[in-house]
């Protein structure tokens, strides 16, 4: 069966890769997105009710992440345009072990419309296509929580996730906790993407408070500053998102994809060759 399905974060990470899953299974995909016509702006709720308008399903990624001050009334002022809109499903994206997040998932959940939740543990891409790619790039990665074992997923199977709760019943109703095979430290991280790209990458230890330091230094704003500073401390630090789920698998009959896997796709895209870009 065809359904109209609006990809919140369209172009994102893991909206891409939805956007391609649904479109490979002859699905009508609309992008909400700044950039797309209908836009779709968080900022602007004048401009949901175009992007919603003849819509049956919709995937929210939300930008930049749900914990941040505003994401509740966003997700609730979303979840009752969907549903005057008279959308039936909403799948949204969350993040594993954040406590903002839930609150967003608790108004998703209780929208009375069918709904799936996709908590994700921290993304591979983050060091491709987000802000670790430029110290990977600059051969020199600095970062705090070196103690922290960090199942990292990717977003290949974050969106195939998303697809398969976007197209089947079975999973109305279900909290999906996803992560990949393996954990990692950060050092680990590094020293495979170098050992993969045959590059040598540096890794230092740094304290939370030299990590701020180092990002107000570079011109990041206090907000974002707080978001990474809350992301590190109160969800890398958590050892209940230090262990992996199977969830991947009984959602796709296959395992998650392994870090291992991601780096020789990844590098064959050329991302980690590139002169360091002016803005990541
Ligand atoms: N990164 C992680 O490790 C991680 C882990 C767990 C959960 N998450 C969750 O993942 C979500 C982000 O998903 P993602 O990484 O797939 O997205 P993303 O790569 O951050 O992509 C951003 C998307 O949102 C759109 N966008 C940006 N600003 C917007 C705005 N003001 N209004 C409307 N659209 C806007 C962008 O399109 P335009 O620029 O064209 O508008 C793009 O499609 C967050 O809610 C975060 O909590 C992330």
């Amino acid at each position: 069966m065809t359904s109209n399905i609006l990809v919140i974060g369209g172009t994102g990470k893991t909206g891409r890769k939805v956007v391609e899953g649904l479109q490979k299974q002859q699905q009508n995909v609309r992008i909400g997105s700044r950039t797309n016509d209908p836009a779709f702006e968080w900022n602007h709720p004048a401009t949901w009710p175009k992007a919603l308008a003849g819509m049956d399903k919709v995937y929210i990624s939300y930008y930049p992440d749900l914990a941040v001050p505003g994401a509740l009334e966003a997700i609730q002022g979303l979840t009752a345009a969907a549903k005057a809109a008279g959308v039936k499903k909403l799948v949204l994206l969350s993040g594993k072990g954040e406590r903002e997040a839930e609150r967003c998932e608790e108004v998703v959940a209780n929208s009375g419309l069918d709904y799936t939740l996709v908590r994700a543990s921290w993304f591979n891409q983050n060091f491709s296509e987000s802000f670790l790619l430029e110290p990977i790039l600059a051969g020199h990665v600095a970062l705090p929580m070196p103690e922290a074992e960090i199942p990292f997923v990717d977003t290949g199977d974050i969106a195939a996730v998303a697809v398969e709760a976007l197209l089947h019943d079975q999973h109305n109703g279900k909290t999906y906790e996803i992560t990949g095979p393996r954990t990692l430290t950060f050092q680990q991280v590094v020293q495979e993407i170098a050992a993969g790209i045959g590059k040598d990458i540096n890794f230092q230890v740094v304290t939370q408070e030299e990590y701020n330091k180092m990002m107000e230094s570079a011109g990041v704003p206090a907000d974002y500053i707080w978001l990474f500073d809350y992301l590190f401390r109160e969800v890398l630090g958590n050892p209940d998102n230090q262990v992996v789920t199977n969830d991947v698998e009984k959602v796709l009959g296959r395992p998650a994809t392994d870090f291992k896997e991601y780096i020789e796709v990844t590098a064959r895209t050329g991302v980690w060759n590139q002169p360091i870009p002016q803005s990541i």
